[in-house]
């Protein structure tokens, strides 16, 4: 074989050009993700995905639903709350308050066709299944008469109903409701009550 010396150079040339491409490409290559420089604010700029991280006060931020994520990253979204399926009420925070249901609804069909909530909750199966009926606000229209059944505007439950989950607040708040109110104001004055 006459080319043998011409094949041996190509292959040299070309494990030099690998090895040179190698040697470039690590130096290249993006260093792993590190942690966004923190500024004088310490947490506000946490790296993306700092999701379990205590995040600043939310007056702080520009929106404290991302959890103090800066805006131009995309944060881990919170892990999907599981759904108690208890049957135990909670109490409701305001007297008109739409109760949590107390039971999971999961591939219960709410449709034109069909309500899989009426099944137990209209108020001519209610005793079948021991479930509490819709009250009276569900059978009235809007000029507060009463229907035979269930009112268009209460059709789709899950509008205002939704299911107990072990959730945490997305953005923690000062609510208090209206009977812790009332027993603090009470707490606050002991001597007028004795008179
Ligand atoms: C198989 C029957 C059944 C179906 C279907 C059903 N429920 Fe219930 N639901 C019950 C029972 C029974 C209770 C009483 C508490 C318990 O046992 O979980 C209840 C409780 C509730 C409560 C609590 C009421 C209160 O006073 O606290 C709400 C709200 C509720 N259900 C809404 C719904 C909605 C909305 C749907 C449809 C997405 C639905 N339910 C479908 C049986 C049912
Ligand atoms: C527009 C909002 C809305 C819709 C839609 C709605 N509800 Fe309610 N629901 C409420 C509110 C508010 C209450 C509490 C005050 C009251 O009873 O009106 C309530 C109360 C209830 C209760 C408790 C009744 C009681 O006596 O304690 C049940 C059960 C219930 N709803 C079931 C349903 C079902 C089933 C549907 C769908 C067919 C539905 N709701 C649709 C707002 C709604």
């Amino acid at each position: 074989m006459r080319d043998k010396p011409l094949i041996a150079i190509a292959l040299l040339v070309v494990l030099v050009a690998v090895a040179i491409g190698y040697a470039v490409g690590r130096k290249t290559t993006p260093a792993p993700p590190q942690p966004v420089a923190t500024t004088s604010t310490g947490p506000y700029m946490q790296p993306a995905g700092a999701g379990t991280a205590e995040a600043p006060p939310a007056g702080q931020q520009i929106d404290a639903m991302r959890r103090g994520i800066p805006i131009n990253q995309e944060g881990d979204p919170p892990l999907m709350a599981h759904v108690e399926n208890t049957d135990i009420k909670r109490n409701r925070a305001y007297p008109m308050q739409p109760p949590t249901i107390p039971h999971s609804i999961d591939n219960y069909q709410i449709d034109k066709n069909s309500n899989r909530c009426l099944l137990c909750h209209s108020r001519a199966n209610a005793d079948k299944f021991q479930a509490p009926p819709g009250s009276v606000t569900h059978y009235m229209d809007r000029d507060d008469q009463f229907l035979a059944t269930i009112s268009p505007r209460r059709y789709f439950c899950n509008q205002c109903h939704v299911v107990q989950t072990d959730a945490k607040p997305l953005v923690s708040n000062n609510f208090k409701d209206i009977d812790t109110i009332l027993s603090e104001q009470q707490a606050a004055q002991p001597q007028q009550k004795a008179n």
